[in-house]
């Protein structure tokens, strides 16, 4: 086990598949409790009965992150259930790209609602608790379209950069109180993400990408669990990370 994840209690949304499934399941083997938010209520009770099954405490709680009493929710279950909340990984994302000149108006509003707002409903949720224990860790998931712009993908590359930009200012305020914080930008990682595509030319380049370049999820799941075991002193504050023949 790694020093300083056993025993600590860990919030993960979008932890229904890809990134988030995988820190679950990590960080669960690491010896830490883990509460699940996602929409699909099934998928995350079934993860919660097989982490339980292998000895992990897990807990579920049905969440969708464009709704802010949701997230409260969901955050204080790990509090009602584990008595603290140690870390909140605000994974839950979605990357419908497309051309602007498409005017996928509805997927933009999306993206906005679930990649930066579902973060801002994340720490809204966490920080009080983490403010009153004089401890915690905020880790936010961006990408490496929070670094680079590329065509067919503006928006979602502004709601990866709002994420880094957000997660700088957190970063920046939160010294007062002992919390520590992380943003995560993972390149090409296996996961559903490329489905959320709805252009059918957009999708089909994307399943191509990530058929040639990804490489797995616990990729992702072993830059969260280094963050959390370090030392509490050591704030481990920006991860970026490619699959190594990703050239972009
Ligand atoms: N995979 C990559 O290559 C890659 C690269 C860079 C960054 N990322 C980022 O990594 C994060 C995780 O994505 P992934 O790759 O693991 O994709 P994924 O397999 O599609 O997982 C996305 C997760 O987000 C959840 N989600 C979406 N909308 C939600 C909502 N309104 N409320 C609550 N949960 C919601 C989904 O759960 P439900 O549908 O059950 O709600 C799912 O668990 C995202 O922020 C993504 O932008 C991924």
């Amino acid at each position: 086990m790694s020093d300083n994840i056993a025993g600590k209690v860990v919030v993960i949304t979008g932890a229904s598949s890809g990134l988030g499934e995988a820190a679950a399941r990590h960080l669960s083997a690491e010896g830490a409790a883990v509460v699940l938010g996602a929409r699909r209520a099934e998928r995350i009770e079934a993860l919660a009965r097989d982490l339980a099954g292998s000895g992990g405490k897990a807990l579920a709680v049905e969440t969708d992150v464009t709704r802010r009493e949701q997230v409260k929710r969901l955050v204080d279950a790990a509090v009602e259930t584990y008595g603290r909340v140690d870390v909140m990984l605000n994974n839950a994302g979605l990357m419908p790209l497309s051309p602007l000149e498409r005017l996928k108006v509805d997927e933009w509003d999306r993206m906005i609602d679930v990649n930066i707002k579902g973060v801002l409903y994340g720490i809204a949720a966490a920080l009080p608790h983490m403010q009153r224990q004089r401890s915690g860790h905020i880790i936010n998931v961006s990408s490496v379209a929070g670094h680079k712009v590329r065509a067919g993908g503006s928006v979602y590359s502004a709601t990866k950069h709002a994420v880094r930009a957000l997660s700088e200012g957190l970063r920046q305020e939160v010294k007062p109180y002992n919390i520590r914080t992380t943003v995560i930008s993972p390149g090409v990682v296996l996961s559903e993400l490329p489905n959320t595509a709805s252009d059918p030319e957009v999708a089909a380049n994307l399943r191509k990408m990530y058929g040639d370049l990804g490489i797995s999820a616990d990729s992702f799941a072993r830059a969260v669990a280094f963050a959390i075991g370090q030392p509490e002193d050591v704030d481990v504050n920006e991860i970026l990370f490619r699959p190594t023949r990703q050239e972009f």
